[in-house]
């Protein structure tokens, strides 16, 4: 089934057993669709952009999105053990080489960049970057196997020995610039303290409270608003399409979050349309990360978001898929600097169909492989599969039966993939032929036995 290369980007990489990025995937390398200045997604990063602004952050893109495992996972301290390494979640090209899941995989990069260019540019303290990322993931209307996501950091010079002796002094630096980012009005519930012993500790050996407090402090008010910015643009986008009805006034908080390279961590969420949506996560650069990255002589923080996701909430965007089509429909409706609502065009019917099947008798599911002894079954695989057959022609596969039968255990589950185009109505005997290569392909990768 796989050949012993793959040619990505002009570059050739032997495969193994590792390897599981289809075609499919590959087919979406290269597109940069946040470089099309009129598509909704390059109007987002725009947006996002205006508030990390030259001179003290750089705007960059990554265009190349084969990394490194080491740069994708090791560099920035994930764990042997992590979810994120496995073949069920991440597109490998071979066992050292990934489809970058994060625009974090560059963050060493950025960092060796800042250090490089200390005395030729020494006002660029930070950066954004947008890039294509890869997961793979459920098939719904928000979730697509390759998006964009924004990344952004800002550090500051503290003296190369014993930082922390002078660490109020660093701490007066930090409040002087959070005294020149603008303030805002909008609520912020922000509960818990800034450093908790268990759930979002201090990195003592290298950082003062104070410090962090600091750093905390620009963090928020930086991203803050950012977000306002964002969301006031989507208010204003919503209440000209409601004929100016009043929009509920705007409110953010911030949870705390972990991630593997910052501690202190948070998400910062946004109500919006009677919900509280998660944005964006953040926290303070893991010291040890920068100290590998030419930068020991730095505190920051970072931040990294979806782009899809905010894309959809200012456009009015129902279903990700949109974001890719060549359809003049869709693309039309767009202009570069201009938030405003997409009107969908037309929704063509739905077409679904469910197949059951019994797990062969050894399968373990719940991702834990090596307890059992048995076959590991990932839902993630069945969604490979239907992506390998019906592309962007499925808009959503669940799960809506599960049992386990009381005499023999053996497991059966239940899908209900739905087939429906963005553009065209799909006939009846499309659908069914796409739905009986899917049954086909279940029983020959998976080796279940169908119901
Ligand atoms: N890379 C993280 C993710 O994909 C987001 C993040 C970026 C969190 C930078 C903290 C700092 O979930």
């Amino acid at each position: 089934q796989q050949q012993s290369t793959l040619k990505l980007e002009g570059e050739t990489y032997p495969t193994d057993e590792w390897t599981n990025t289809p075609d499919t995937i590959l087919s979406h390398i290269g597109r940069r669709l946040y470089l099309d200045d009129n598509h909704p997604l390059a109007i987002t990063r725009k947006l996002i952009e205006s508030q990390f602004a030259s001179p003290s952050y750089g705007n960059y893109s990554e265009k190349n999105p084969v990394v490194s495992t080491r740069n994708n996972f090791d560099v920035l301290g994930f764990p042997a053990d992590h979810p994120g390494r496995s073949r069920t979640d991440t597109y490998y090209v071979n066992d050292k080489t990934v489809l970058r899941t994060h625009t974090s995989a560059h963050q060493q990069a950025y960092f060796q960049q800042i250090a490089r260019n200390e005395h030729t540019r020494p006002e660029e303290v930070g950066y954004t970057v947008i890039a294509d990322v890869y997961r793979r993931d459920a098939i719904d209307r928000s979730h697509y196997p390759v998006f964009h996501q924004m990344e952004g950091a800002m550090l500051w010079k503290r003296p190369a020995t014993n930082p922390l002796a002078a660490s109020a002094e660093t701490a007066a630096k930090i409040m002087a610039d959070v005294e020149k980012i603008p303030r805002h009005d909008v609520v912020v519930e922000d509960p818990n303290p800034t450093i908790h012993a268990q759930r979002n500790p201090l990195q003592d050996k290298h950082h003062s409270a104070e410090e962090v407090e600091a750093v905390a402090t620009h963090l928020k008010r930086s991203l803050e608003r950012m977000v306002i910015k964002i969301f006031t643009e989507a208010s204003k986008a919503a209440a000209a399409s409601s004929g100016g009805a009043e929009q509920e006034p705007l409110k953010v908080r911030w949870i705390e979050a972990y991630f593997p390279f910052t501690s202190p961590g948070w998400e910062l969420e946004v109500f919006w349309q009677d919900e509280w949506l998660e944005i964006l996560g953040c926290g303070i650069i893991k010291q040890d990360l920068l100290i590998n990255s030419d930068v020991p002589d730095r505190i920051g923080w970072a931040f990294g978001l979806g782009l899809e996701r905010i894309a959809m909430l200012l456009f009015n965007i129902p279903d990700i898929r949109l974001f890719w089509s060549r359809d003049e429909r869709f693309l039309s409706q767009f202009r570069a600097g201009h938030v405003a609502r997409f009107e969908p065009f037309s929704k063509h019917p739905a077409c679904y169909k469910d197949v059951a099947f019994w797990l062969p008798p050894s399968a373990v599911t719940g991702g834990n492989s090596a307890a059992g002894g048995g076959v590991p079954f990932h839902e993630n695989d069945v969604m490979e599969i239907v992506r390998g057959i019906g592309g962007d022609l499925v808009e959503d596969v669940t799960l809506i039966d599960e049992f386990t039968h009381p005499k023999t255990s053996r497991k059966s589950m239940c899908y209900r993939i739905n087939y429906r185009s963005l553009e065209r109505t799909l006939t009846n005997e499309e659908s069914n032929e796409l739905h009986l290569k899917v049954r086909e392909k279940l029983v020959g990768e998976l080796g279940v036995e169908l119901r």
